[in-house]
């Protein structure tokens, strides 16, 4: 389902300030993979989700999604067929807009917003139904504003929405970090139910170990914008943070540079 072969990425290059937050990164996601991934601060994670999603040009490398080489194709493009959340819950919703009114845009992404025909009572249905399963109260609230809603509840919503069109690919970037951790983990399980509902091909950071050992079928470390590590299988399930502490430190030569994953 994705290809990403040999990709680089410099930013500010020939300047102070120059970075090379990818270093020839491979990864090929089968469909229905479920990856974690972790990694230090500044080790590349965010970075390789925005190449994967387009947001600039990468340096060198391809990118094929689907089989289709999507590498010179700009991020409105992919967003055709790319579910994302990210870690602020203001992002991703319309805050004035009201809860189906969200649904139903996601629901006619693609398509043009003029023809727009207004919500009916199956899709209203539909909705509520949806909604129900998070287990947040949100199913009685249909019109209320987004604005009004909590981090946790907009960003199951934000969910809901990533996924509402069964997209080729799942990025979520520590979608769980800014909330508390009973919602960080009720947000969890409803990205659980519904990665293995629709057999979504799913890349999921997190700075918990935890949460990345017991999510998905395998787990990537990154550190210097390399992978570093890739475990799947029945060797991800025997997993624990010490091993991950231990391959990290290990492999890299250094401590654990990330203090969240320590508490994680
Ligand atoms: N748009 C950008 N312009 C300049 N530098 C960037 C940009 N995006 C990322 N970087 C740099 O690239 C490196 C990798 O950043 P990235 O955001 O991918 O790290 P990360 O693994 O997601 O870390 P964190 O856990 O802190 O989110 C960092 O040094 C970062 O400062
Ligand atoms: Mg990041």
């Amino acid at each position: 389902m994705l290809e990403v072969k040999e990709i680089y990425k410099t930013f500010n290059p020939g300047t102070v300030n120059e970075k090379h937050a990818l270093n020839g990164v491979n990864l090929t996601m089968e469909d229905g993979d479920f990856i974690t991934v972790i990694g230090g601060n500044g080790a590349g994670k965010s970075t390789l989700m925005n190449a994967i999603a387009g947001a600039w040009p990468i340096d060198e490398g391809t990118i094929l999604i689907d089989g289709a080489n999507v590498t010179h194709l700009p991020e409105h493009k992919r967003a055709a067929f790319i579910g994302r959340v990210f870690q602020d819950p203001m992002m991703g919703t319309a805050a004035t807009m009201g809860i189906e009114e969200n649904l139903a845009l996601a629901k006619r992404r693609g398509k043009l917003r003029t023809l727009m025909p207004g919500i009916k009572k199956a899709e209203r249905d539909e909705y509520r139904e949806l909604l129900k399963t998070l287990g947040l109260g949100l199913e009685d609230r249909l019109t209320s504003k987004v604005g009004l809603l909590s981090g946790g509840q907009r960003q199951a919503l934000t969910l809901l929405m990533a996924t509402l069109i069964k997209p080729k690919l799942l990025l979520l970037d520590e979608h769980t970090a800014a909330l508390d951790p009973k919602t960080a983990a009720k947000v969890l399980n409803a990205t659980d139910r519904i990665v293995s509902k629709d057999h979504l091909t799913t890349l999921m950071i997190t700075h918990n170990m935890r949460d990345a050992i017991a999510h998905g079928n395998r787990l990537i470390m990154m550190h210097d914008g390399r992978i570093i590590l890739d475990i799947r299988g029945d060797e991800k399930q025997k997993l624990t943070v010490e091993d991950l502490m231990h391959e990290f430190e290990k492999i890299s030569g250094e401590a654990f540079a990330s203090d969240k994953a320590l508490l994680g």
